[in-house]
C-alpha cells in the first residue's frame, strides 16, 4: 500500500492567493520531475441528458487566468459542451502525489486566439486536425490515411488554415482544489471558492 510520504504540509498560508498560479507552479514541478504528460488532465463532461463522459486532453496554458484546451467543436466533448457547459478537469501526477480538480463553466476562446495557436503547431498536426471528424466512426485505418495523404496532395507547401470546427475552450474556474498526499491516508485538502471579489481558501476533510 502507497504511504504517501513526499510531501510536506500543505496550507492555505504556503499556496499563492490565486489558484490559477498555483496551479501553474504544481504543473511546473511535475515538468521538472520529468513527468511525461505534466499538462494531461481529464474533462468531465455531460450532455443534455446528464450523464457524464470523461477523457483526457491537454492544458494549453492559461487565457484570462482560465485553464484552456483545444479541440474539435463537432466532437463527442464538443457536443456535450454546447448542450451543457459546466465541466470539471482533474489533474494527477503520480510521482508527485497530487491531484487538482477545477470545476466552472466552458467557453469557446475568440477565434483569432484559437487561429494564433493553430499556426504555431506542427504542420503534421495542424494537417491531422483538418482532416479529422474526431470522434465519428470510420470503416478502416486505411481510409483515415487516404484522406491525410489526399489532403497533404492537395495543399502541397500551401498555408493549412484553421479549420471552421476546431478551436478552444477555456473554464471559468468557479472551484478549485489542490490535493496532495500525506502518510496514513491523512491527506491535505485545499479548496479555493469564490468568496465577494476574490477566492477563500478551506480545508477538507480527506
Ligand atoms: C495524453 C493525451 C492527450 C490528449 N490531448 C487531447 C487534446 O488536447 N485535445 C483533444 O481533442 N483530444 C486529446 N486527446 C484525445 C482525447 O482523450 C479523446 O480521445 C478525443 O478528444 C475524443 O474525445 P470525445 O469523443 O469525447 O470528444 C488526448 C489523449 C491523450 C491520451
Amino acid at each position: 500500500m502507497n504511504q504517501y510520504t513526499r510531501n510536506p504540509p500543505l496550507d492555505a498560508e504556503s499556496l499563492d492567493p490565486d489558484p490559477m498560479r498555483e496551479l501553474e507552479r504544481w504543473i511546473d514541478a511535475a515538468r521538472e520531475a520529468g513527468m511525461l504528460e505534466p499538462t494531461a488532465m481529464t474533462l468531465a463532461t455531460a450532455g443534455a441528458d446528464g450523464i457524464p463522459a470523461a477523457r483526457i486532453v491537454l492544458f494549453k496554458g492559461l487565457h484570462e487566468n482560465c485553464p484552456t484546451f483545444y479541440t474539435n467543436y463537432a466532437s463527442r466533448k464538443g457536443r456535450m459542451l454546447s448542450e451543457n457547459p459546466h465541466a470539471a478537469l482533474v489533474f494527477w501526477w503520480d510521482q508527485m502525489e497530487r491531484q487538482v480538480r477545477i470545476e466552472g463553466r466552458v467557453e469557446k476562446l475568440p477565434r483569432e486566439i484559437s487561429e494564433a495557436y493553430f499556426a504555431s503547431r506542427p504542420r503534421e498536426s495542424q494537417l491531422s486536425a483538418a482532416v479529422s471528424r474526431q470522434s465519428r466512426p470510420v470503416a478502416s485505418r486505411t481510409e483515415l490515411d487516404a484522406r491525410m495523404d489526399e489532403a497533404a496532395e492537395r495543399i502541397g507547401d500551401g498555408a493549412i488554415p484553421c479549420p471552421e470546427q476546431w478551436g478552444g475552450y477555456r473554464l471559468l474556474p468557479a472551484r478549485v482544489e489542490f490535493w496532495q498526499g500525506r502518510h496514513g491516508r491523512a491527506h491535505d485538502r485545499l479548496l479555493y471558492e469564490q468568496a465577494n471579489s476574490g477566492w477563500r481558501i478551506l480545508r477538507l476533510e480527506p
